[in-house]
């Protein structure tokens, strides 16, 4: 059976994340999707709770989708629950290189897990979780870029101006 980790910070999720996630939902038996803390990313906007419960609504309509978050490394997270595999989108040449790195340190550490990258959609490789953050800080919609399903909890929480 395959099981892969999607990791990130998911703060929030996007619709470049879910096109991740179901694309990876096909490819392999089971995905983990592991929110964790990015350490250059000090402040984050939404609590892990509320992370886990907008990826938790969004990802129901998949059979093989699971929700887990970890205090750790990404690598420890994946010996702990049996996989060898990370899943990384990519959204451009600007992703490259701090993705590169981080996959050969994860692989140097733990020579056991291997990093498999999908290509982002085009339609959604603008859009990153730093963008929809500064948006919201300016009260503006942030429909289109991230899942219907969770905008009505993020403009429970955050003033949208009409
Ligand atoms: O969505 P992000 O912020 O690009 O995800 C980055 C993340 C959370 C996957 C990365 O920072 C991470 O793996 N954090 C856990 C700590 C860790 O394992 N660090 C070593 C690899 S950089």
């Amino acid at each position: 059976m395959s099981r892969v980790v999607y990791p990130g910070s998911f703060d929030p999720i996007t619709l470049g994340h879910l096109d991740i996630i179901e694309r990876s939902s096909k490819l392999f038996d089971e995905v983990y999707v592991c929110i964790l803390n990015n350490s250059a990313k000090k402040t984050p906007l939404f609590s892990h709770e509320e992370r886990v419960n907008m990826l938790e609504s969004v990802v129901k309509r998949f059979g093989n989708v699971y929700i887990k978050q970890y205090d750790g490394l990404l690598v420890d997270f994946a010996k702990e629950n049996n996989t060898g595999i990370i899943v990384r989108g990519l959204r451009g040449i600007t992703d490259f290189d701090s993705e590169l790195q981080m996959s050969q340190g994860n692989h140097k550490v733990s020579p056991d897990v291997e990093t498999v990258f999908l290509a982002t959609d085009p339609r959604y490789s603008f859009i990153s979780s730093t963008m929809v953050r500064e948006f919201l800080a300016y009260g503006k919609s942030v429909k289109g870029f991230v899942p219907d399903e969770i905008i009505p909890f993020i403009e429970s929480k955050v003033k949208i101006n009409q």
